[in-house]
């Protein structure tokens, strides 16, 4: 039998790699930014309890209406200004498909979160590529000149950004939602890491103003198994999203965990307390070691060797069984690592581990 000739992909996919993070069998696992520790036991005995009232024979809530008025009430927005997805990245996606497309530009500044360019290109949109200031700040003058000149329909800030941990200054934010609204465009502010910050752009969301806010549930809320993630937007932006999504795409299961989830927010506070705690200590041991690293606001920090040899030190990371993410071939992160914050020991571990590699 003669093989068929294949069929290539598409233009655009020929170009691109997957998006790849390692998973490793190792004992200290720092390198997705997810909580280290799992949700409260309150929650996982309240959803063992809800899960035997599914009709599994049924599809589930189409609208997911108790999860996005539970979402509503905690943002305290309109459940019309609230859409939800597995994972925030597939509220990128849906944006996309509703807002990119061929002939649509999205505008990304970088470095910053990977999947907003890989997003938008799988979703045919042009892509281009903004740069931040050398310390990877970003120049919000040279920001807003990029938005005028190449008209994104989609310009993405990501704060605090992955993966350098920065946080955008408010002023910057309101300076490219200004930019935007004259465009016409959207300003997609991701804040997966957002709770870990004093600001956020939700407060500015408004049915005026074109600005949506992704946020998730793998991160803070220590959710990363079940694949949710929400947008705060206006509701003229959330109907076109439910358009772009497939029908019932959040399963029954899911809907419950996240609306459950919510009533324990002073926990997830807490973790989010004890997180930031324990990333000032990371920081602090960092400061003793040959790294340069850079300020974070996030659960996770950035940081270089001193000898340059990014990949030399991951790999003995990984020798002593504790991975970090290795961005150090990422384009302007040249011999760079990032670490997640873990639990005190598996902190300690980290520290120890690449105490030894340095020296
Ligand atoms: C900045 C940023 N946005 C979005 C996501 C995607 O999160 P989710 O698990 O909700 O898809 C991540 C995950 O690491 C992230 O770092």
């Amino acid at each position: 039998m003669s093989r068929p000739d294949r069929l290539p992909v598409r233009d655009s996919l020929a170009l691109m790699s997957g998006y790849h993070s390692p998973q490793l069998d190792v004992a200290v696992r720092l390198n997705t930014n997810e909580s280290p520790v799992p949700p409260p036991d309150g929650w996982a005995k309240a959803l063992r309890a809800a899960q035997a009232q599914i009709d599994w024979h049924r599809y589930p809530d189409r609208g997911a209406h108790e999860l996005r008025a539970a979402l509503a009430e905690h943002e305290r927005v309109a459940p019309e200004q609230v859409f939800a997805a597995n994972g925030s990245n597939e509220v990128l996606q849906c944006l996309l498909l509703a807002f990119g497309g061929p002939g649509r530009t999205a505008l990304t500044f970088e470095p910053t979160y990977a999947l907003h360019s890989h997003i938008a290109r799988l979703a045919a949109t042009e892509v281009v590529a903004g740069e931040r200031l050398e310390d990877f700040s970003l120049d919000a003058d040279y920001a807003a000149d990029m938005v005028s000149e190449h008209r994104p329909a989609v310009t993405f800030l990501c704060s605090p950004n992955n993966p350098t941990g920065m946080v955008e200054p408010p002023d910057t934010v309101e300076r490219l939602l200004a930019e935007v609204s004259a465009l016409p465009g959207l300003l997609l502010m991701d804040e997966a890491y957002g709770q870990f910050d004093s600001h956020t752009a939700v407060d500015l969301v408004d049915e005026s103003r074109s600005l949506a806010v992704a946020r998730t549930y793998s991160k803070t809320w220590s959710m990363a198994a079940a694949r949710l993630g929400y947008l705060i937007a206006p509701s003229w932006v959330v109907a076109e999203l439910d358009k772009a999504t497939l029908p019932y795409h959040l399963d029954a299961f899911k809907q419950i965990a996240g609306r459950l989830a919510l009533a324990y927010g002073q926990q997830m506070r807490d973790r989010v307390a004890s997180l930031v705690g324990e990333r000032e200590r990371i920081a602090a041991a960092l400061d003793g070691l040959p790294v340069e690293q850079w300020a974070s606001g996030a659960n996770f920090i950035l940081f270089r060797p001193c000898s340059g040899d990014g990949e030399g030190v991951w790999q003995g990371l990984v020798e002593r069984s504790v991975l970090v993410r290795n961005c150090s071939s990422w384009p302007r992160l040249d011999g760079c690592l990032r670490v997640t914050v873990g639990t005190p020991s598996e902190n300690d571990a980290f520290l120890s581990a690449l105490s030894e590699v340095l020296t």
